[in-house]
């Protein structure tokens, strides 16, 4: 609980903080990787790092848990909370991390807000800090437990047992334990960190989600390269295990982690995806195949083409397998293979969306507001609406 003396303070400079978190957090970094160089090295993803999106991540999520706690001060916002517990244990934080955290952030902090930060600022901020941290802490032990892993132990050797080619940017790498032990138990919807050695030598992870029936002895994950667009580079990792990585190879890769997960309830299911996001929905359509289930559900996805379109002919036949499902396709140039499919981004106007549906979404987050849109425009209460980002998750904390 955040103390009443605390909660004015951090009312009255929330503004002035919330305002400098770029700067705050450029320079946290800044400091943090010149002191501390190993934590680039298999921790930090330094794509999100070119790009900004974690310096956003972070300093939107102590913002909206600020304002979270100011708005309740016994409160915790659940969401936000699991998306990043999910996330860090997936990299395997520690505990002892967040002191090392929490000395560069106050001292960018102190450096960008400069004589404005006085002992009393400080230490509202610090029970912020700690606040969020303890209980991510809390979530992330939890978490360990429940995978059976010691805390940050989370790294096992896989075996690439076939590697599949589903489009001309998609490939599917299917994994066995390569220390001999069960394949660890997972959720339909969840992901993996698969770490890898970059050619500089520098470790990279990345996360993917599980595509086949999380029940199984073997995974698979399904993997598209990324190009880089307007002077970007090309995604390392994803160019790596596109070029790189075939049958017989060997994988680093995470316990499965990740809040977004299969109900187990009998309601109906939306399964709505755009371009690889079809990764996680195909791991669920598996699930319910394997499990035998009569649920209703609806499988919507949006792609560029039929022949883009990763996943697609399993998807087609899992759902033909399924006593109640069904799926709509959207191409922007739809084919011959499709002939029922919609041409045009996915508009849910004609399709039945029953109010008790459960809603699973997963794309580009320009999409995924839209669709959401319309979902809830359906009659789905938003808790019913469930979402995967593929990268720091910079919607969340709008809502926490
Ligand atoms: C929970 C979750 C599940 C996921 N599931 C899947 C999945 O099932 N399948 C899948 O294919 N992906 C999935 N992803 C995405 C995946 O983790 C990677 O983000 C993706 O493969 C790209 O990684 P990369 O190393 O190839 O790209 P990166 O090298 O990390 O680059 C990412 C982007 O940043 C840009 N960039 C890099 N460096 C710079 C720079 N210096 N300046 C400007 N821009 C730059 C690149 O052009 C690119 O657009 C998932 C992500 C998450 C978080
Ligand atoms: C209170 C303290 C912390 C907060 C508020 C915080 C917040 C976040 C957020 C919001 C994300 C992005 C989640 C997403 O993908 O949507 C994230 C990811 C991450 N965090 Fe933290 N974090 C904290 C502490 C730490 C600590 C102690 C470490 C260890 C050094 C750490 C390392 C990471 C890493 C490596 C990622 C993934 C980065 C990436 O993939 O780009 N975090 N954190």
């Amino acid at each position: 609980m955040l103390s009443e003396e605390s909660a004015a303070v951090v009312r009255a400079t929330l503004p002035a903080v919330a305002g400098a978190l770029d700067e705050i957090t450029t320079r946290f970094y800044g400091a943090m990787f010149r002191d501390r160089p190993e934590l680039l090295d298999g921790l930090f993803n330094r794509g999100n790092q070119a790009s900004g999106a974690q310096r956003r991540a972070l300093a939107g999520s102590i913002a909206g848990f600020a304002q979270a706690l100011l708005a309740d001060p016994d409160t915790r916002p659940d969401a936000l909370l699991a998306r990043i517990a999910h996330k860090h244990a997936a990299v395997g934080i520690t505990d002892d991390q967040y002191t090392i955290v929490h000395k560069y952030l106050f001292g960018a902090i102190a450096e960008v807000l400069g004589d404005a930060v006085t002992p009393d600022v400080a230490a509202a901020w610090d029970e912020v800090y700690w606040l969020m941290a303890g209980a991510l802490i809390a979530r992330e032990a939890r978490l360990y437990q429940e995978a059976g892993v010691l805390p940050g132990e989370v790294w096992r050797p896989w075996t690439v047992v076939e590697r599949h080619e589903e489009t001309r940017d998609v490939v599917s790498f299917l994994l066995r334990p390569a220390d001999g032990r069960p394949a660890p138990p997972a959720r339909a919807g969840q992901y993996v960190s698969v770490r890898l050695r970059m050619p500089d030598g520098v470790h990279q992870l990345r996360q993917y989600s599980l595509s086949s029936d999380p029940g199984d002895d073997l995974r698979r994950i399904t993997v598209k390269r990324v190009a880089g667009e307007a002077g970007a580079p090309d995604g390392e990792v994803s160019n790596l295990l596109f070029e790189q990585v075939g049958t017989g190879d060997e994988l680093t890769l995470s316990a499965p982690f990740g809040d977004v997960s299969l109900d187990d309830a009998d309601t109906p299911l939306v399964l709505i995806s755009a371009g690889i996001g079809c990764t996680p929905m195909a791991g669920m359509l598996a699930r319910l195949a394997a499990t035998g289930s009569g649920r209703r559900v609806l499988v919507l996805h949006a792609d560029t083409s039929p022949d883009d379109h990763a996943l697609r002919a399993e998807v087609r036949e899992t759902v033909d397998r399924l006593p109640d499902a069904e799926a709509v396709f959207w191409y922007e140039r739809p084919g011959a293979e499709e002939p029922g499919a919609r041409t045009g981004l996915m508009d849910l106007t004609g399709i039945d969306v029953p109010a008790d549906s459960t809603v699973y979404l997963c794309g580009p987050l320009p999409f995924m507001r839209a669709v959401r849109g319309q979902v809830l425009k359906a009659g789905v209460p938003p808790r019913r609406v469930h979402y995967e980002v593929f990268g720091p998750d910079l919607w969340l904390p709008e809502a926490a």
